[in-house]
């Protein structure tokens, strides 16, 4: 997808959230309701979902798509963004060392932070293509916008 076409997507995603988030501000809802707008707005979303930090594991939380593993600890994609307190973005998991795959079909990933308020890392958002090379830093930009909604004003 051509990166204007993208952005404005990403617009549109950000306004109609802004009005979806108001109605509570259980994480747990936010997140299942961002990742149902974000994998039915952009098709090549195979997975999409978040993960909550628990101590040295990873735990999956609400998602959309195929099944995903349920602990994550150790090595993978995830984890390398909590412990660089960044955002990663992988052209092609298959050159990433210690990648983790809950489904093979999974060729490019992106992983940001998702931080309370304050800036601690409670959890990660995760997003799968099953294309390479998917994602970049038009996605990092606005995906980090929206994880930045799950814990706004608490
Ligand atoms: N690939 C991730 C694991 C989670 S699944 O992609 C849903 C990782 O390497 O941490």
């Amino acid at each position: 997808m051509d990166e204007t076409r993208k952005e404005g997507r990403y617009h549109r995603i950000i306004s109609q959230l802004e009005g979806l988030l108001t109605k509570t501000d259980s994480p747990v809802a936010r997140m299942a309701t961002i990742a149902a707008v974000l994998s039915h707005k952009f098709d090549y979303f195979f997975w999409c979902g978040f993960y909550f930090v628990e101590g040295d594991k990873l735990i999956v939380g609400p998602y959309q798509g195929p099944l995903a593993c349920q602990v994550l600890q150790g090595t993978g994609v995830c984890l390398a963004s909590v412990t660089q307190n960044q955002s990663i973005v992988v052209p092609d998991v298959h050159q990433f060392s210690g990648h983790i795959a809950c489904d093979s079909r999974s060729n490019s990933e992106i992983v940001v932070p998702v931080r309370s308020e304050g800036g601690k890392i409670l959890a990660v958002l995760d997003v799968d293509s099953a294309e390479f090379a998917s994602f970049g830093e038009t996605d990092r930009i606005y995906l980090e916008a929206i994880a930045a909604m799950v814990y706004k004003n608490q």
